[in-house]
Protein backbone atom coordinates (compact mmCIF):
# COMPACT_ATOMS: atom_id res chain seq x y z
CA UNK A 1 0.00 0.00 0.00
CA UNK A 2 1.19 3.64 -0.76
CA UNK A 3 1.99 6.02 2.01
CA UNK A 4 -0.56 8.49 0.58
CA UNK A 5 -3.15 5.74 0.65
CA UNK A 6 -2.14 4.61 3.98
CA UNK A 7 -2.63 7.88 5.09
CA UNK A 8 -5.93 8.32 3.81
CA UNK A 9 -6.95 5.04 5.82
CA UNK A 10 -5.69 6.33 8.82
CA UNK A 11 -7.54 9.59 8.51
CA UNK A 12 -10.37 7.55 7.76
CA UNK A 13 -10.47 5.52 11.23
CA UNK A 14 -9.72 7.86 13.17
CA UNK A 15 -12.82 10.38 11.75
CA UNK A 16 -15.31 7.04 11.84
CA UNK A 17 -13.82 6.37 15.75
CA UNK A 18 -14.58 10.13 16.37
CA UNK A 19 -18.01 9.63 14.65
CA UNK A 20 -18.86 6.50 16.61
CA UNK A 21 -18.80 8.44 20.14
CA UNK A 22 -21.19 11.01 19.06
CA UNK A 23 -25.12 10.61 19.36
CA UNK A 24 -26.42 13.70 17.50
CA UNK A 25 -24.46 14.95 14.47
CA UNK A 26 -25.26 17.78 12.33
CA UNK A 27 -23.74 18.50 9.00
CA UNK A 28 -23.54 22.43 7.80
CA UNK A 29 -22.58 22.51 4.10
CA UNK A 30 -21.77 24.62 1.51
CA UNK A 31 -21.00 25.34 -2.54
CA UNK A 32 -18.58 22.80 -2.40
CA UNK A 33 -21.12 19.86 -1.47
CA UNK A 34 -22.91 20.08 -4.79
CA UNK A 35 -19.16 20.51 -7.13
CA UNK A 36 -19.19 17.62 -8.01
CA UNK A 37 -22.58 17.90 -9.74
CA UNK A 38 -21.21 20.22 -11.61
CA UNK A 39 -22.57 23.75 -9.91
CA UNK A 40 -19.78 26.46 -9.64
CA UNK A 41 -19.08 27.57 -6.07
CA UNK A 42 -18.61 31.05 -5.07
CA UNK A 43 -14.92 31.41 -3.61
CA UNK A 44 -12.36 28.38 -5.16
CA UNK A 45 -9.40 27.98 -6.06
CA UNK A 46 -11.22 27.07 -9.40
CA UNK A 47 -10.86 29.70 -11.90
CA UNK A 48 -14.68 29.05 -12.60
CA UNK A 49 -16.40 30.52 -9.03
CA UNK A 50 -18.82 32.55 -9.16
CA UNK A 51 -17.51 35.65 -7.39
CA UNK A 52 -14.41 35.48 -9.73
CA UNK A 53 -16.44 36.04 -12.95
CA UNK A 54 -19.51 37.87 -11.68
CA UNK A 55 -19.80 40.93 -9.03
CA UNK A 56 -21.92 39.60 -6.05
CA UNK A 57 -23.29 43.30 -5.06
CA UNK A 58 -24.86 43.58 -9.07
CA UNK A 59 -26.58 40.28 -8.67
CA UNK A 60 -26.72 38.96 -4.86
CA UNK A 61 -28.17 42.32 -3.36
CA UNK A 62 -31.70 44.27 -3.36
CA UNK A 63 -30.02 47.32 -4.61
CA UNK A 64 -28.23 45.36 -7.68
CA UNK A 65 -32.20 44.14 -8.18
CA UNK A 66 -33.81 47.78 -7.95
CA UNK A 67 -30.66 48.71 -10.34
CA UNK A 68 -31.34 46.30 -13.35
CA UNK A 69 -33.84 43.56 -12.34
CA UNK A 70 -33.68 41.50 -15.61
CA UNK A 71 -30.20 41.14 -15.31
CA UNK A 72 -30.69 39.56 -11.79
CA UNK A 73 -33.40 37.35 -12.71
CA UNK A 74 -31.56 36.49 -16.35
CA UNK A 75 -28.33 35.45 -13.79
CA UNK A 76 -30.74 33.59 -11.31
CA UNK A 77 -32.24 31.30 -14.34
CA UNK A 78 -29.24 30.78 -16.32
CA UNK A 79 -28.28 28.85 -12.71
CA UNK A 80 -31.76 27.60 -12.64
CA UNK A 81 -31.37 25.50 -16.00
CA UNK A 82 -27.57 24.20 -14.47
CA UNK A 83 -29.21 22.91 -11.28
CA UNK A 84 -32.20 21.04 -13.46
CA UNK A 85 -29.53 19.64 -15.44
CA UNK A 86 -27.27 18.42 -12.03
CA UNK A 87 -27.71 15.12 -10.79
CA UNK A 88 -27.15 14.55 -6.95
CA UNK A 89 -23.36 13.29 -6.09
CA UNK A 90 -22.11 10.74 -3.88
CA UNK A 91 -21.76 12.95 -1.28
CA UNK A 92 -25.73 14.18 -1.28
CA UNK A 93 -26.45 10.30 -1.33
CA UNK A 94 -24.13 9.62 1.49
CA UNK A 95 -25.71 12.19 3.62
CA UNK A 96 -29.45 11.60 2.62
CA UNK A 97 -28.66 7.61 3.06
CA UNK A 98 -28.04 8.68 7.01
CA UNK A 99 -31.32 10.27 7.73
CA UNK A 100 -30.22 10.59 12.04
CA UNK A 101 -27.98 13.32 10.61
CA UNK A 102 -29.44 16.54 10.55
CA UNK A 103 -28.82 19.07 7.30
CA UNK A 104 -28.19 22.55 7.76
CA UNK A 105 -26.92 23.99 4.15
CA UNK A 106 -26.21 27.25 2.72
CA UNK A 107 -26.66 26.09 -0.58
CA UNK A 108 -29.89 27.01 -2.74
CA UNK A 109 -30.24 24.22 -4.67
CA UNK A 110 -32.29 20.54 -3.99
CA UNK A 111 -30.13 18.15 -4.55
CA UNK A 112 -30.53 16.91 -0.93
CA UNK A 113 -34.00 16.64 -1.08
CA UNK A 114 -33.61 14.89 -4.77
CA UNK A 115 -30.86 12.77 -3.07
CA UNK A 116 -33.67 11.58 -0.51
CA UNK A 117 -33.40 13.75 2.38
CA UNK A 118 -36.74 14.75 3.77
CA UNK A 119 -37.68 18.51 2.85
CA UNK A 120 -39.02 18.95 6.63
CA UNK A 121 -34.97 17.87 7.50
CA UNK A 122 -32.96 20.34 5.56
CA UNK A 123 -32.78 23.74 6.58
CA UNK A 124 -31.70 26.08 4.21
CA UNK A 125 -30.33 28.79 5.15
CA UNK A 126 -29.78 30.75 2.30
CA UNK A 127 -33.07 29.96 0.70
CA UNK A 128 -34.69 28.38 -2.16
CA UNK A 129 -33.79 28.93 -6.40
CA UNK A 130 -36.41 26.14 -6.37
CA UNK A 131 -39.17 29.31 -5.88
CA UNK A 132 -40.34 32.47 -6.65
CA UNK A 133 -41.25 34.85 -4.10
CA UNK A 134 -42.62 38.37 -3.37
CA UNK A 135 -40.09 41.36 -3.28
CA UNK A 136 -42.46 43.32 -1.04
CA UNK A 137 -43.24 40.20 0.77
CA UNK A 138 -46.89 40.11 0.41
CA UNK A 139 -46.55 36.82 1.17
CA UNK A 140 -46.71 35.24 -2.25
CA UNK A 141 -44.44 32.09 -3.18
CA UNK A 142 -44.48 29.70 -6.19
CA UNK A 143 -41.94 26.38 -7.15
CA UNK A 144 -40.90 27.10 -10.45
CA UNK A 145 -40.06 24.78 -13.12
CA UNK A 146 -36.20 25.08 -13.09
CA UNK A 147 -35.43 23.62 -16.89
CA UNK A 148 -38.03 26.64 -18.08
CA UNK A 149 -37.86 29.15 -15.15
CA UNK A 150 -40.13 32.27 -15.78
CA UNK A 151 -38.75 35.44 -16.85
CA UNK A 152 -39.10 38.86 -14.43
CA UNK A 153 -42.60 39.09 -13.72
CA UNK A 154 -44.73 41.12 -11.67
CA UNK A 155 -46.27 39.64 -8.57
CA UNK A 156 -49.91 38.41 -9.40
CA UNK A 157 -51.09 39.26 -5.45
CA UNK A 158 -49.64 43.20 -4.96
CA UNK A 159 -47.90 44.07 -8.87
CA UNK A 160 -44.57 43.98 -7.30
CA UNK A 161 -41.68 42.30 -8.63
CA UNK A 162 -41.20 38.41 -8.19
CA UNK A 163 -37.37 37.37 -7.04
CA UNK A 164 -36.09 34.27 -6.64
CA UNK A 165 -36.59 32.93 -3.00
CA UNK A 166 -32.99 33.27 -2.06
CA UNK A 167 -31.58 35.20 0.15
CA UNK A 168 -29.24 38.33 -1.00
CA UNK A 169 -26.24 40.19 1.06
CA UNK A 170 -27.72 42.64 3.56
CA UNK A 171 -31.10 41.14 3.92
CA UNK A 172 -31.93 38.42 6.74
CA UNK A 173 -31.64 34.88 6.94
CA UNK A 174 -34.94 33.18 6.96
CA UNK A 175 -36.47 32.90 10.69
CA UNK A 176 -37.43 29.56 10.92
CA UNK A 177 -34.20 27.56 9.30
CA UNK A 178 -32.45 29.86 11.33
CA UNK A 179 -33.46 29.38 14.38
CA UNK A 180 -34.09 25.19 14.01
CA UNK A 181 -29.81 25.15 12.72
CA UNK A 182 -28.85 27.12 16.03
CA UNK A 183 -30.46 24.69 18.21
CA UNK A 184 -29.33 21.60 16.10
CA UNK A 185 -26.04 22.93 16.25
CA UNK A 186 -25.40 23.79 19.95
CA UNK A 187 -26.96 19.64 21.12
CA UNK A 188 -24.59 18.53 18.25
CA UNK A 189 -21.74 16.39 19.33
CA UNK A 190 -19.87 16.34 16.02
CA UNK A 191 -20.79 18.95 12.91
CA UNK A 192 -19.69 17.66 10.05
CA UNK A 193 -18.43 21.21 8.08
CA UNK A 194 -18.70 19.89 4.41
CA UNK A 195 -17.85 22.08 0.71
CA UNK A 196 -18.24 25.84 2.29
CA UNK A 197 -15.27 28.67 3.21
CA UNK A 198 -17.02 29.29 6.01
CA UNK A 199 -16.63 33.01 5.54
CA UNK A 200 -20.23 34.40 5.16
CA UNK A 201 -21.48 34.97 8.64
CA UNK A 202 -24.35 34.61 10.54
CA UNK A 203 -24.18 31.05 8.86
CA UNK A 204 -20.62 30.25 9.46
CA UNK A 205 -20.82 31.50 13.45
CA UNK A 206 -22.29 27.61 13.34
CA UNK A 207 -19.49 26.15 13.48
CA UNK A 208 -18.36 28.63 16.82
CA UNK A 209 -21.61 27.45 18.61
CA UNK A 210 -21.10 23.54 18.22
CA UNK A 211 -17.05 23.94 19.20
CA UNK A 212 -17.88 26.46 22.50
CA UNK A 213 -20.52 23.87 24.02
CA UNK A 214 -17.87 21.26 23.33
CA UNK A 215 -19.20 19.36 20.40
CA UNK A 216 -16.26 18.51 17.50
CA UNK A 217 -15.96 19.72 14.39
CA UNK A 218 -14.97 17.31 11.62
CA UNK A 219 -13.99 19.51 8.22
CA UNK A 220 -13.94 18.01 4.48
CA UNK A 221 -12.50 20.37 1.72
CA UNK A 222 -10.43 20.59 -0.90
CA UNK A 223 -8.11 23.14 1.10
CA UNK A 224 -8.26 24.93 4.02
CA UNK A 225 -10.97 27.19 4.78
CA UNK A 226 -12.42 29.66 7.49
CA UNK A 227 -13.05 26.53 9.21
CA UNK A 228 -9.84 25.16 9.58
CA UNK A 229 -9.09 26.89 13.01
CA UNK A 230 -11.76 25.50 14.39
CA UNK A 231 -11.47 21.57 13.48
CA UNK A 232 -10.36 18.65 15.56
CA UNK A 233 -10.20 16.60 12.49
CA UNK A 234 -10.29 17.69 8.72
CA UNK A 235 -9.93 15.50 5.78
CA UNK A 236 -8.47 17.17 2.56
CA UNK A 237 -10.53 16.56 -0.62
CA UNK A 238 -13.45 15.77 -2.79
CA UNK A 239 -16.45 14.98 -0.39
CA UNK A 240 -17.71 12.98 -2.83
CA UNK A 241 -14.80 10.96 -2.38
CA UNK A 242 -14.66 11.05 1.69
CA UNK A 243 -18.35 11.11 2.74
CA UNK A 244 -19.60 7.91 1.27
CA UNK A 245 -15.98 5.94 2.77
CA UNK A 246 -16.78 7.78 6.10
CA UNK A 247 -21.03 7.51 6.48
CA UNK A 248 -21.74 4.13 5.17
P1 LIG B 1 -17.90 29.02 -1.21
O1 LIG B 1 -17.89 29.06 -2.69
O2 LIG B 1 -17.54 30.24 -0.47
O3 LIG B 1 -16.95 27.86 -0.71
C1 LIG B 1 -16.98 26.60 -1.31
C2 LIG B 1 -15.95 25.73 -0.61
O4 LIG B 1 -16.11 24.40 -1.12
C3 LIG B 1 -14.51 26.17 -0.81
O5 LIG B 1 -13.89 26.26 0.45
C4 LIG B 1 -13.92 25.02 -1.66
O6 LIG B 1 -12.57 24.75 -1.31
C5 LIG B 1 -14.80 23.86 -1.27
N1 LIG B 1 -14.93 22.77 -2.28
C6 LIG B 1 -14.99 22.89 -3.61
N2 LIG B 1 -15.20 21.69 -4.18
C7 LIG B 1 -15.28 20.79 -3.18
C8 LIG B 1 -15.49 19.38 -3.11
N3 LIG B 1 -15.68 18.63 -4.20
N4 LIG B 1 -15.50 18.78 -1.87
C9 LIG B 1 -15.31 19.52 -0.75
N5 LIG B 1 -15.10 20.84 -0.76
C10 LIG B 1 -15.10 21.48 -1.95
O7 LIG B 1 -19.37 28.48 -0.81
P2 LIG B 1 -20.14 28.69 0.56
O8 LIG B 1 -19.24 28.56 1.71
O9 LIG B 1 -21.35 27.84 0.45
O10 LIG B 1 -24.59 33.05 -0.37
O11 LIG B 1 -20.56 30.21 0.41
C11 LIG B 1 -21.41 30.78 1.36
C12 LIG B 1 -22.38 31.70 0.70
O12 LIG B 1 -21.66 32.68 -0.08
C13 LIG B 1 -23.31 31.05 -0.31
O13 LIG B 1 -24.42 30.46 0.27
C14 LIG B 1 -23.71 32.23 -1.15
C15 LIG B 1 -22.37 32.89 -1.32
O14 LIG B 1 -22.40 34.25 -1.59
C16 LIG B 1 -25.70 33.51 -0.89
O15 LIG B 1 -26.04 33.29 -2.03
C17 LIG B 1 -26.49 34.35 0.07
Amino acid sequence: MSQAISDRETALQHARELLQTCDKIVCFSGAGLSAESGISTFRDSDENALWSRYDPTQLASPEGFAADPKLVIDWYNWRRRIIADAAPNAAHQALAARSDIVQVTQNVDDLLERAGCKPEAVFHLHGHITHDRCHQRCGFQQKVDLANPPDLRSCPMCDAPLRPAVVWFGESLPQWAWQQSEQHCLAADCLLVIGTSASVYPAAGLIQLTKAQGGKVLVINTQASGASALADMELIGPCGEWLPALLS
